[in-house]
């Protein structure tokens, strides 16, 4: 595996792989990898001929007093889990080098960036798309991978892609679950052992309001009302959001007649953690 940490040779490469007809596939993230990560690596590899990891801690999708800072960083130990899982290349790029002095041009998906998680963290969709499309123009991938963990996220990406009309092909992979349920997460990682037991509360609720629409459960306000209580049982958690929206356009649903997404983020003590389930009549 190659570790590449300027856009100029990154670019180089994917021309060259273009050239002899390869075709790339690319798993943008910001390291700290986990299982989750691995997925997405894992199924590149057998779908695509270059596998290519980025892993850049994007400061444009931080707000100001997010984690920017302690975001937690170990490039060795994400080269051999890279390496492992299948890629070709791990691109590294630097602040300087993806956000140049003078830097001006952004991406922003309006109003799919403006509800949900970016209610709470303004600009943050905007960092987001901004750094995937760079990204998606640097390395020119074929297919790119992303978690349904990242729902607003992936949508928002594959809403970009077909408004730009990049193309790209998005592939949305499963949630990847500790064993007891808990989405993977590089946040996590924040968690204390106390924390983590509280943290399975996202799940729990998610489980309880699958089951309620299994049992014919239709009224999302219903369904939303199941899932705070669970929530509320917990003394360190505090609701941030957890709403029923339609999976295509992010507009909140009254009822559950359609595919819907069901979406929660949740402060667990100060660490903010998101989950989401379709939930399908
Ligand atoms: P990051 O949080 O590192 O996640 C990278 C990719 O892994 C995203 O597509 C995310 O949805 C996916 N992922 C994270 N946890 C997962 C899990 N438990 N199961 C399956 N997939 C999971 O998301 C980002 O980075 C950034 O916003 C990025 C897209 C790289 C832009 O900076």
């Amino acid at each position: 595996m190659k570790v590449i940490d300027n856009i100029q040779r990154m670019v180089m490469f994917s021309k060259l792989a273009k050239k002899e007809s390869k075709t790339i596939g690319l798993v943008p993230t910001m390291g700290y990898l986990h299982d989750g990560h691995l997925s997405l690596i894992k199924t590149a590899r057998q779908h695509t001929d270059a596998v290519v990891v980025s892993i850049f801690v994007n400061p444009k999708q931080f707000s100001p007093g997010e984690d920017l800072e302690k975001y937690p960083r170990d490039l060795k130990r994400d080269e051999e889990m890279a390496r492992l899982a299948g890629s070709d290349v791990l691109f590294y790029p630097s602040d300087a080098d993806m956000y140049p002095d003078g830097y001006a041009t952004y991406v922003d998906a309006e109003i799919f960036a403006d509800t949900l998680c970016g209610r709470v963290r303004p600009g943050h969709f905007k960092g987001v798309a901004t750094v995937v499309a760079k990204l998606f123009g640097i390395v020119r991938p074929d297919i790119a991978y992303f978690g349904q963990k990242d729902a607003q996220q992936s949508i928002i990406i594959k809403k970009m892609v077909e408004d730009l009309n990049m193309d790209i092909d998005i592939k949305v992979l499963p949630t990847v679950r500790e064993k007891d349920g808990l989405a993977m997460s590089s946040r996590n990682i924040y968690l204390s052992e106390e924390e983590r037991k509280e943290a399975l509360c996202l799940y729990q609720a998610l489980l309880k309001c699958e089951s309620a629409v299994r049992s014919g459960e239709r009224d999302a306000g219903k369904i939303v009302k199941m899932a705070k209580n669970i929530i509320k049982e917990r003394p360190t958690a505090r609701i941030d959001y957890i709403e029923a929206v339609n999976t295509k356009t992010l507009a909140p649903v009254d009822t559950v007649s359609c595919e819907t997404l069901l979406a929660l983020a949740v402060f667990i003590g100060k660490t903010r953690l998101i989950d989401n389930a379709i939930i399908n009549p």
